[in-house]
């Protein structure tokens, strides 16, 4: 029960008062905070830019196998598609729970889900000074990648992050171990050699999150497959976030 005094506190929400007390993000880093809210803003107008190639994007839609590199440059290659304010909340606090140190994110665009990442690594570094943490990005247009590394910056977080420019599956080759969390936002067909690429340097417990599996279901199939099989090291499962968020975690080789 809302009590007066509560009401005093924080106000109704959608009041005023409530949204200057309460943050939007879970956690307090104005400037950080201000960043995400200028790149979500921007990334509404993404709606706009793909209703004018509507055309194309059904064809792409229809046929999610058919991710020519040409068409998917011509759809995207100015479009943030990113995950959603919940899902970056939800990262950030599962990057806290695990205390992750070493990240890898398959598909960054202009960043935004690279911010929440580094925030909550930075976080973690910050509550055992001394530790190390590093982010690693990947990004496959070079105009993305270059206004991606420019917010990171203006964020107060390319210290500790570094998004890699070119195709995921050659630039991860180098990753070193143990990693702890991976975000698959990329490409859909590349989710399952992108994961099958990081496995041997997952540590037991690291969390795979993967986005959009409710719009790309026939394409993702024999991703979750491979992740919910339990033959293959994970226990998995779909959240009904957004557009549907895989929540998979590594079990260990031997299991
Ligand atoms: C859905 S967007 C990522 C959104 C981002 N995670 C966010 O939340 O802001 C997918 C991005 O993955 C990139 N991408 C697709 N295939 C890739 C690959 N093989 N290597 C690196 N980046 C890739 C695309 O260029 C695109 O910008």
């Amino acid at each position: 029960m809302r009590t007066r005094r509560s009401q005093n506190i924080i106000g109704y929400p959608g009041s005023n008062q409530y949204r200057e007390m309460v943050s939007r993000y879970p956690f307090q880093h104005l400037k950080i905070a201000a960043v995400l809210d200028r790149l979500h803003d921007a990334a509404k107008a993404d709606k706009w830019k793909l209703a004018r190639r509507a055309p194309r994007f059904l064809w792409f839609f229809l046929n999610p196998r058919e991710t020519d590199n040409r068409l998917m440059h011509v759809l995207f290659h100015d479009v943030y598609i990113p995950v959603s304010r919940q899902q970056g909340a939800l990262l950030y606090l599962i990057v806290r729970a695990i205390n992750a140190r070493r990240v890898v994110e398959f598909g960054s665009s202009f960043g935004i889900s690279t911010i929440y990442l580094t925030t909550a690594v930075m976080d973690n570094m910050q509550s055992n000074p001394g530790t190390f943490g590093q982010v690693i990005g990947s990004e496959l247009e070079p105009q993305k990648h270059a206004v991606a590394t420019q917010n990171l910056e203006v964020a107060g977080l390319s210290d500790i992050a570094k998004i890699l420019l070119g195709d995921a599956m050659e630039r991860f080759q180098t990753v070193e171990a143990p990693v702890d969390l991976v975000l698959l936002d990329g490409w859909k067909e590349l989710y399952l050699p992108v994961v099958k690429l990081l496995k041997p340097k997952l540590r037991p417990g690291a969390v795979v999150m993967s986005d959009n599996i409710f719009t790309f279901k026939r394409a993702l199939r024999p991703f979750l497959e491979y992740m919910q099989s339990g033959k293959n090291g994970f226990v998995s499962s779909t959240l009904r976030i957004s557009d549907g968020f895989e929540f998979s975690v590594f079990k260990g080789p031997g299991e």
